[in-house]
C-alpha cells in the first residue's frame, strides 16, 4: 500500500481505500495516478502522460484535466497532491513513501508490488537459542496489537526483536525499525518516530493525530526498540496507533513495561546455562556456552572448548547470568586472559569486561554501563532497597526484604513499593514458589548493588540485620536453582491467562 494523504492506494488490485473503505476510481484516473506514483514526485509531462495512459489513441488535453480533477477529489480536495505546472505537466507532492516504493523498485526486487517495504537490518550473526522465545513472540503478535519484549539490560531484547521482524515481514507491506535509545529528549519521541516512519507526509508540526493520519490503515508492523529512557512518550504514542489501526502491530523492547491498556509483556529470558555439577555434553548444549564459545572463537580462532575448559567456560556462563551482553564481553577477554584467569577474575567484573564493540552503544560498551543505565531510572527509594537487598545471596522473600530493607527513612510499604519497582525495571527477578513470590537478583546485579551498599557506609548495618533475621526469622531455604525460571512463569501464565 502507498499512502497520499488520507487515501491508501494498492498497485496490486488497482484499488483506493478510505479508512480501508474502497473508493471508485475510474481505469484511466487509476493509470494516470500509477505514472504520477512511479515518477515519485518528480515532474510528468502531459504529452507523457497522454501517452502512457491512452498509448493508441490520440485524445484532447480536457480529457486528462477532468480525470486529474477527480484524483484531485478522491485525495481530498483540502491539500494539493497533484500540482499542476503550467504549461509542463504534473506532479505528486507526497513523495515520502513513494520514494520509498521507487526504491524498493530500482533495487530489483522480483515483484517489487507485493514487496514488502522494510528498514529491518540485515542479521549477520545468528541468533543463539531463542527457537521458542521466536515462536512466543510471533504468536503473541498475532493474538495482540502490542507486544513489548521486557527484560534486563544486555539480555537480547533487541536482536530477539530484529529476528521477529526479520520473519514476519512477508505478512506485512511495511516493516519499520525504529530505535529509540538515540533519542536525547523526550518531547522528541513523536517526531523521531514520525522522522523514521517517512510517512508523516507533511511539513508541519507532527502530532499523533497527524502520524494517525499518515500510516492510515497501513498493514504494517513497527519496531519500538529500547523504550525504556522514553517510556511514558512511547506508551502514549503506542497506545493511540494501535487504537487508530486495526492493521498495525507493535513489538516493543523496553527494560521495563510501557503499561498501556493493549500492551502483552513478555519477559526475555538468559541463555541457558549448565547445572553445577553438569557433565562436558549437557554443557556444550547450553544455548550460553554455545554462544560465548562462537564470540570467544571470533576473538581467538585457536581457542578449543576442550575438556577442562569446558568446565570452566560452564562456570563463566553461569556466574554471568546467561546474560548474552556479558557473555560476549567476556568472550572479548578470552585471547588476552586465557580461560582460567577469566575466572578467577570473574569476582572483579566491572574492572574486566570492558571492551565492547566500539560500534556498540555506550551503555553496551561496558558490562558496569548497562547497570548504570538501568540504575538511572530508579527513584531514590528503588536505589536505596537495590544495595540494601544485595546481602541476599540467592533467593528470597518480600517479608525478609521488608524485615532487612525497612530502616530509617524507609518502613516496610516503602520497600514492598521499591520491590514491585525493580521487578518491573527488570533489575529483580521473580517467580512464583507455591503461593509464595519469590526474588533473586542476577549475581551481577548483586555485585553492582554490593558495591552501592559499600558506597553507601550502610555495608555492616545491613549484614548484621541480614545475619540477625536468618538467626530469628530463619532463611528461605529454596535455593535458587531449584525455583522455576521466572520468566518462564509469567510467560506462560501470560500465555495462557
Ligand atoms: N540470542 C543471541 N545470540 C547471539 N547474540 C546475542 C543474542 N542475544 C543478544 N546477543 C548479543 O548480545 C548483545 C546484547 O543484546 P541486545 O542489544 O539485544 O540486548 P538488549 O536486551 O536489547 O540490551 P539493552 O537493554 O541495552 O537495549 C548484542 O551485542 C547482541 O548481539
Ligand atoms: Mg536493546
Amino acid at each position: 500500500m502507498i499512502r497520499i494523504g488520507p487515501v491508501d492506494v494498492s498497485l496490486e488490485q488497482r484499488q483506493l481505500y478510505l479508512k480501508g473503505q474502497p473508493l471508485r476510481v475510474g481505469t484511466r484516473a487509476f493509470d494516470i495516478l500509477e505514472v504520477l506514483i512511479e515518477a515519485a514526485g518528480k515532474l510528468v509531462s502531459k504529452d507523457e502522460l497522454l501517452e502512457r495512459v491512452w498509448p493508441d489513441t490520440i485524445v484532447e488535453e480536457s480529457n486528462l484535466q477532468v480525470h486529474i480533477a477527480s484524483l484531485r477529489k478522491l485525495l481530498g480536495n483540502g491539500r494539493d497532491f497533484i500540482k499542476t505546472i503550467p504549461g509542463r505537466g504534473y506532479l505528486l507532492t507526497c513523495p515520502d513513501d513513494i520514494e520509498h516504493r521507487a526504491a524498493a523498485r530500482s533495487d530489483g526486487a522480483a515483484n517489487p508490488d507485493s514487496a514488502p517495504l522494510s528498514n529491518v537490518p540485515l542479521g549477520h550473526t545468528p541468533l543463539i537459542g531463542r527457537e521458542k522465545a521466536l515462536d512466543e513472540v510471533k504468536s503473541a503478535l498475532a493474538e495482540s496489537p502490542h507486544v513489548t519484549l521486557v527484560g534486563a539490560g544486555g539480555i537480547g531484547k533487541s536482536q530477539l526483536g530484529l529476528e521477529v521482524a526479520r520473519g514476519l515481514t512477508p505478512l506485512f507491506n511495511d516493516v519499520r525499525y525504529i530505535n529509540l535509545s538515540t533519542v536525547e529528549r523526550p518531547e522528541s519521541t513523536l517526531s523521531a518516530i514520525a522522522d523514521r516512519l517517512a510517512c508523516a507526509g507533511s511539513t508541519g508540526v507532527v502530532t499523533a493525530s497527524s502520524l494517525i493520519h499518515a500510516i492510515g490503515c497501513r498493514k504494517m508492523l513497527i519496531v519500538l526498540d529500547n523504550c525504556e529512557h522514553v517510556i511514558q512518550q512511547a506508551a502514549s504514542i503506542c497506545e493511540q496507533l494501535v487504537e487508530s489501526n486495526p492493521n498495525l502491530r507493535i513489538l516493543a523492547t523496553s527494560r521495563e513495561p510501557l503499561r498501556t491498556c493493549l500492551e502483552r509483556i513478555y519477559w526475555v529470558a538468559p541463555l541457558e546455562v549448565p547445572a553445577e555439577h553438569a557433565g562436558h555434553d549437557d554443557i556444550l548444549r547450553c544455548s550460553a556456552v554455545d554462544m560465548f564459545v562462537s564470540r570467544a572463537h571470533a576473538h581467538a580462532p585457536s581457542f578449543l572448548a576442550d575438556g577442562e575448559s569446558t568446565t570452566l567456560i560452564g562456570t563463566i556462563c553461569r556466574r554471568l547470568d546467561g546474560l548474552p551482553l556479558a557473555l560476549e564481553l567476556a568472550a572479548a577477554r578470552v585471547a588476552a586472559l586465557g580461560i582460567s584467569e577469566l575466572v578467577a577474575r570473574l569476582d572483579q567484573r566491572f574492572g574486566v569486561l570492558t571492551g565492547g564493540l566500539r560500534t556498540a552503544p555506550p551503555r553496551q560498551q561496558t558490562l558496569k554501563a548497562a547497570l548504570d543505565w538501568s540504575h538511572q531510572f530508579l527513584c531514590e527509594r528503588e536505589r536505596i532497597v537495590l544495595r540494601r537487598i544485595s546481602v541476599f545471596d540467592g533467593a528470597f522473600q518480600l517479608s525478609a526484604a521488608c524485615e532487612v530493607a525497612a530502616y530509617d527513612e524507609l518502613r516496610a510499604d516503602d520497600v514492598t513499593e521499591a520491590i514491585a519497582g525493580l521487578v518491573s525495571k527488570s533489575l529483580l527477578m521473580f517467580g512464583p514458589n507455591g503461593s509464595l513470590m519469590t526474588y533473586h537478583l542476577l549475581e551481577t546485579t548483586r555485585a553492582y548493588a554490593l558495591q552501592m551498599l559499600a558506597e553507601s557506609g550502610e555495608s555492616d548495618l545491613m549484614f548484621c540485620k541480614h545475619e540477625y533475621f536468618q538467626r530469628t526469622r530463619g532463611a528461605v531455604t529454596d535455593d535458587v536453582d531449584t525455583i522455576a525460571t521466572p520468566h518462564e512463569h509469567t510467560n506462560l501464565a501470560l500465555q495462557y491467562a
